[in-house]
């Protein structure tokens, strides 16, 4: 069997698999469009670029491919509403929001014919957005990468959600193989985001620095940070994360206010930064737990073949 189609509003993706949106430049034009362009669904992540930048990077996207593009935004930052508008002017299919809640967003998007994909933690919130009019929700669990807003797993959410919503829900964390993506769907998710496994791709923009602590990270290598957004985050346990845990934290270089709300005690976007470029030993490398399960660097359109074979395999040995 097939893996089934994604249908996010007047939008569809020929596979259920999402990249999810990875800042600071982790999740770029290129990969963006490389999954896009093998059938999925790329995001490019705005939060941290400026107006211009994400501009560009969607309109890169754009040119490279005609399949579903879209960008996700973090809320929390500033410059929130100005990247989403930048975004739809370029031509996105879709907005994704994270970190936050925008009611605003949703106008946004209507307003422009963009399907709007809120990311939720709880039936509450899923069920609000469903009314403000969002296409699709995305639900996060605990083992992702990044800023968590649950503590609770993908697996204990989704009946929840499911029970809550009608719109399409699109699972994430902890999946990184066809066979986590079968699961999903037999819980009845209609999608699937995946982020840390799309770091190890060639396409991805982070440094080969960032995707090697990929690789060689076992389970007891992935932490929890305090971050300033005022959310945990989940990182790979690295000297910096040593320091935070124990409170010392890296002194503010310069603050750009680039948060609506910024708890100061370090700058999470230095610290993303710096990781992307290389410096693995000051920068903070955001990954799921799933990231003990990444072995490999694929180009994307032999990490969506691969997939694709895994999610078959597991169909047909359910049949057996
Ligand atoms: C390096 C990295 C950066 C991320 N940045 C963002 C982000 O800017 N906004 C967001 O909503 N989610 C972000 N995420 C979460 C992903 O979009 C995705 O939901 C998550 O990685 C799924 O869990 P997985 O890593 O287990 O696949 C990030 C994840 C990683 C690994």
């Amino acid at each position: 069997m097939e893996m089934p189609t994604l249908t996010i509003g007047s939008r569809t993706a020929r596979l259920p698999i999402v990249q999810g949106g990875m800042a600071v430049r982790i999740s770029l034009s290129p990969l963006a469009a490389a999954v896009a362009e093998a059938g999925g669904v790329g995001l490019i992540a705005g939060s941290g670029l400026t107006v211009s930048e994400l501009a560009a990077e969607v309109r890169a996207a754009r040119a490279a491919t005609s399949g579903v593009i879209g960008v996700n935004i973090m809320v929390a930052v500033r410059a929130f509403k100005d990247l989403v508008h930048a975004a739809i002017g370029e031509g996105v299919d879709l907005v994704v929001a994270g970190a936050g809640f925008s009611r605003d967003v949703f106008g946004w998007c209507r307003d422009a014919g963009v399907e709007c994909v809120p990311i939720v933690g709880s039936a509450r919130v899923a069920r609000l957005a469903e009314r403000f009019g969002a296409s699709a929700a995305v639900v996060e669990g605990v083992d992702a990468g990044g800023h968590l807003g649950t503590d609770q797993h993908v697996d204990d959410l989704l009946p929840e959600i499911l029970d809550a919503v009608d719109i399409p829900v699109i699972a994430a964390g902890g999946i990184v193989t066809g066979a986590d993506i079968k699961r999903m769907f037999d819980a009845g998710a209609s999608g699937v985001q995946m982020g840390s496994r799309f770091v190890a791709t060639e396409e991805c923009s982070a440094s080969d620095e960032f995707k090697r602590l990929y690789l060689e990270a076992c389970e007891d290598d992935i932490v929890l940070i305090k971050s300033p957004v005022g959310l945990p985050g989940r990182a790979i346990a690295n000297p910096l994360t040593e320091r935070l845990a124990v409170g010392d934290y890296p002194r503010i270089e310069r603050c750009k206010s680039c948060l609506k709300e910024c708890g100061k005690e370090y700058c999470i976007m230095d610290a993303l930064q710096r990781s992307q470029r290389g410096d693995v030993v000051e920068g903070l490398v955001f990954a799921g737990t799933s990231a003990a399960r990444v072995h490999d660097i694929l180009p994307v359109g032999e990490l969506m073949a691969r997939l694709e074979d895994e999610w078959r395999t597991a169909t047909e040995e359910e049949a057996q």
